[in-house]
């Protein structure tokens, strides 16, 4: 349908750094140390390695192979890349949370990715200089507090977020090879940081201790981290909590692969792709995330205190502050490359999700790369600037749970399905197999069609029936002996009855906490309107797509 010339990348290594810097982002600096700390540092990583491997490399092949084959007929979103493998034209509907996770995404996203920026800034111009840990902390919050701006430049968190969206709407609208320039100096120069950070944190040893904590060492740290322990193989909970890092890190369940993959030239490898670009993303997480701010931090303000303070903004409320520790000149050039190697995380990152909506807007209604981006932007900035000026009420929070979280499984459970038992296991090996420099063992034929679908099942049904205080053996008893099944605040359906918000309500006593829940239910209801709004919006877009594709084809079924 498309009567603009198809673009594909450019060269074999520029396609591998793209696709390794969409999935290296913030979530492999910010999101994995918080998510091991939380669950219990070695206890995380055998449950993180095993869903690596049966969940994220199965889920990388599938969704590398549905792009390339989605492709090869001129589809380059999700919608109709599905719609390509079946018959039936309801999963064109499931393709649309391919083009709406991105878009939900990248609007809280580039709110992070543009506090890395205003810290860039911050590092270079010297305004942490001689502030305390306390002063540090303080402003971080005051910068989300957009109303009191403590910094000198007026609303800056919305002038950051809009020069932010800017820039990435300007690259994108340099097509493919602006996303490929942008992976081809951002990967190296994250890697060169991050060397460097993770040398100083593994050399930092016990220097860090102090008056305070006199017994901080950064190897209480990576001990923590990497000291495996088999009990928590029969936790659910750290199960799901792996499996929502490996899902997030490697950006599957997004429809951001299929996207990069639909312009993979239809006889160009997959399979060995898929794998080294999914393994770099590993040695960035792994290694390099988990020996730059748990060690630091460790290393001067002690294990307790991170396990205590373990959250997202915690590298913001105490990098710079620790970094003073190294001297005035050394200080800011690790502010830079701390927070500049988080923003090449984030934008290569975030340039991905701008991909789905430009292909598909460019395959159904013709729209050149400069509408698409600037579209792209509108709506971002439409959608994000509510979790901007809302971000303390938790329009971000929200978004980050439905958009980057729930989604995410509903999609990989769907395509895992699709694929492996629609398209059909056969089909998909051969899909997988043509072209490819590496012999895939058979085992994954298996994996594919019932251990990858079972998982996602298991993961999928336990968010949301997480039973009460997350204890599952207690909550089996229960329903053995006939008391039922209690669901936790953190389920699912409680989250969408907002059971947890009204008992605080209820218990809530003081006028001043009264209003803050009143009106933190009312931004949260207001975020999911929004993002309902947008999945229909899309949906709508996506029928009219197909009455267009059947007027000019009428074989075609809407
Ligand atoms: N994988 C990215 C990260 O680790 C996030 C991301 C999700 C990127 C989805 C693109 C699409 O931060």
């Amino acid at each position: 349908m498309s009567l603009t010339q198809t673009e594909s990348w450019g060269t074999r290594v520029g396609l591998i750094l793209a696709m390794a810097g969409n999935a290296v982002g913030l979530g492999n600096f910010l999101r994995f140390p918080v998510q091991a700390v939380n669950n219990g540092g070695g206890a995380f990583i055998i449950p993180y390695l095993v869903c690596f491997l049966l969940m994220g490399i199965p889920l990388l092949w599938i969704e590398w192979s549905m792009g390339r084959f989605g492709g090869r007929s001129n589809n380059h979103s999700t919608p109709f890349i599905l719609d390509t493998m079946t018959k039936r034209s309801f999963w064109k509907y499931f393709g649309v949370f391919g083009i709406f996770t991105n878009i939900a995404v990248a609007a809280y996203y580039c709110y992070i990715e543009s506090w890395t920026m205003s810290y860039v800034y911050h590092s270079i111009v010297g305004t942490f200089d001689g502030l305390s840990q306390t002063q540090v902390a303080q402003f971080f919050t005051s910068y989300v507090d957009i109303g009191v701006s403590t910094t000198g430049i007026p609303y800056e968190a919305v002038i950051f977020y809009i020069l932010c969206l800017g820039l990435n709407t300007w690259i994108l609208s340099r097509g493919l090879a602006g996303v490929e320039k942008a992976a081809k100096i951002g990967m190296p120069l994250l890697i060169l940081f991050g060397v460097f950070l993770a040398l100083r944190g593994l050399t930092l040893g016990t220097s860090g201790a102090s008056a305070e904590v006199p017994t901080a060492s950064a190897w209480d740290g990576l001990n923590f981290l990497w000291t495996p322990q088999f009990d928590s193989l029969s936790n659910p909970k750290v199960w799901l909590a792996a499996a929502g890092q490996i899902f997030f890190t490697l950006s599957v369940g997004m429809g951001t692969i299929h996207c990069y993959a639909a312009y993979v030239r239809s006889k160009d490898d997959i399979a060995l792709n898929a794998v080294s670009a999914g393994f770099m993303n590993e040695f960035v997480e792994v290694v390099l995330g988990s020996l730059i701010v748990i060690p630091i931090a460790a290393g001067y303000l002690g294990l307790d205190w991170v396990k205590e303070n373990a959250g997202f903004g915690m590298a913001f409320q105490t990098m710079p502050f620790l970094f003073e520790k190294w001297g005035p000149v050394l200080s800011a050039v690790a502010g830079v490359m701390w927070f500049g190697l988080l923003f090449f995380a984030g934008i290569t990152s975030s340039l991905a999700m701008g991909t789905p909506w430009m292909g598909f807007m460019r395959d159904e209604f013709g729209w050149g790369r400069m509408k698409g981006a600037l579209s792209f932007g509108a709506i971002v900035l439409v959608l994000g600037l509510p979790t901007v000026i809302f971000f303390q009420e938790g329009v971000f929070d929200e978004y980050d749970y439905w958009a980057g979280t729930v989604a995410l499984v509903v999609f990989a459970l769907a395509e895992t399905v699709l694929f492996a038992w629609v398209f059909g296991m056969d089909k998909g090996w051969k899909e997988l197999m043509s072209g490819s420099d590496l012999q895939v063992p058979t085992i994954y034929k298996f994996i594919i069609k019932y251990i990858t679908p079972a998982m996602l099942l298991v993961v999928f049904l336990g968010a949301l029936f997480t039973p009460a205080n997350n204890e599952w053996t207690v909550a089996f008893q229960d329903l053995f002996s006939g008391n039922g099944w209690a669901l936790d605040n953190s389920s699912i359906i409680k989250t969408i009855a907002n059971t947890g918000l009204h008992q605080q309500l209820a218990a809530a006593t003081d006028p001043a906490e009264v209003t803050r829940l009143t009106d933190r239910l009312f931004y949260t209801n207001m975020a999911r309107m929004i993002l309902v709004l947008t999945f229909a919006g899309l949906s709508a877009l996506v029928y009219v797509a197909a009455l267009r594709r059947m007027k000019s084809n009428p074989s075609t079924v809407a």
